[in-house]
């Protein structure tokens, strides 16, 4: 699980950085001085949105130069430190299925929100596994599964007009050094900060708080987060 090594040295692989989840969390990471690794199921999708994201990364840190490069999720999850899981939820199972090996002994992260609309708004689907970070755990058993940054807003994240972000990221999970190790990441977004919500099976919650930051966005077109007070 990279132990001994400083957040700001891991490479940090991105499954479904094409989108604009993955984009926007890539794009601030690498703006951070982080190495990342964008993955898609089109490697040639992913080494484009990687051009992008290394322009504008590079323009949001004073022209300093930053290293995106795109390539297939599972390329991305073989070379990576740890990965953030970015798809939707409809092809989640099916992604870390097939990820299970190159993912071992990594710390996988994931921000993956089961969501349903309709004509009453957004809902939170059913998971059988309780909640899509178990879903995870239990298709990827040797890995360090770790649920953050469900309540950040791709339009925020990717809006570099705003230097800095507001608001915390609930990190869930079962292994102690893996959650200190996604807080330390989730540190190294500006403005943020990563506060420990739980083992893994409380990420039920942190999930499905998710849908009511939609509801908020919508009544109030914004794009809300959360902040966690007296800590
Ligand atoms: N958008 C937000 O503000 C936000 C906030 C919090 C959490 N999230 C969560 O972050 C995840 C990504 O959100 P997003 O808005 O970036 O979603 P998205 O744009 O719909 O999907 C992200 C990427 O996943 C890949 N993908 C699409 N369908 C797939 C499938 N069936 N199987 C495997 N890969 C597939 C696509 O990349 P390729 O076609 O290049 O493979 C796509 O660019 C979601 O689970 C969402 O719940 C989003």
């Amino acid at each position: 699980m990279s132990e001994g090594r400083a957040v700001g040295d891991l490479v940090v692989g991105v499954l479904g950085g094409t989108g604009a989840q993955g984009r926007g969390l890539a794009v601030r990471l690498a703006a951070a001085g982080q190495r990342v690794l964008l993955g898609s199921r089109d490697a040639d999708r992913a080494a484009e949105v990687a051009a992008t994201v290394t322009e504008r990364s590079s323009a949001a840190a004073g022209g300093v130069e930053t290293s995106v490069q795109g390539g297939s999720n599972t390329d991305v999850a073989g070379a990576a430190d740890l990965v953030i899981v970015a798809v939707p939820y409809a092809g989640h199972a099916d992604t870390l299925a097939e990820l299970a090996s190159p993912l071992a002994g990594k710390v996988v992260v994931d921000c993956v929100v089961p969501m349903g609309w309709d004509e009453l708004g957004a809902y939170v689907l059913d998971v059988p596994d309780g909640s899509v970070c178990q879903q995870a755990a239990a298709l990827l058993p040797d890995s360090f599964v770790v649920g953050a940054f469900h309540h950040l807003s791709a339009v925020t994240l990717e809006d570099l007009s705003l230097p800095t972000l507001d608001g915390d990221v609930l990190v869930v999970g079962d292994v102690r050094e893996a959650t200190d190790l996604v807080q330390a990441l989730a540190g190294r977004l500006p403005g943020m900060r990563g506060v420990y919500a739980g083992r893994l099976r409380n990420a039920r919650q942190v999930e499905a708080l998710t849908i009511n930051l939609v509801s908020v966005n919508r009544r109030y077109k914004a794009h809300a987060g959360i902040r966690v007070t007296d800590v």
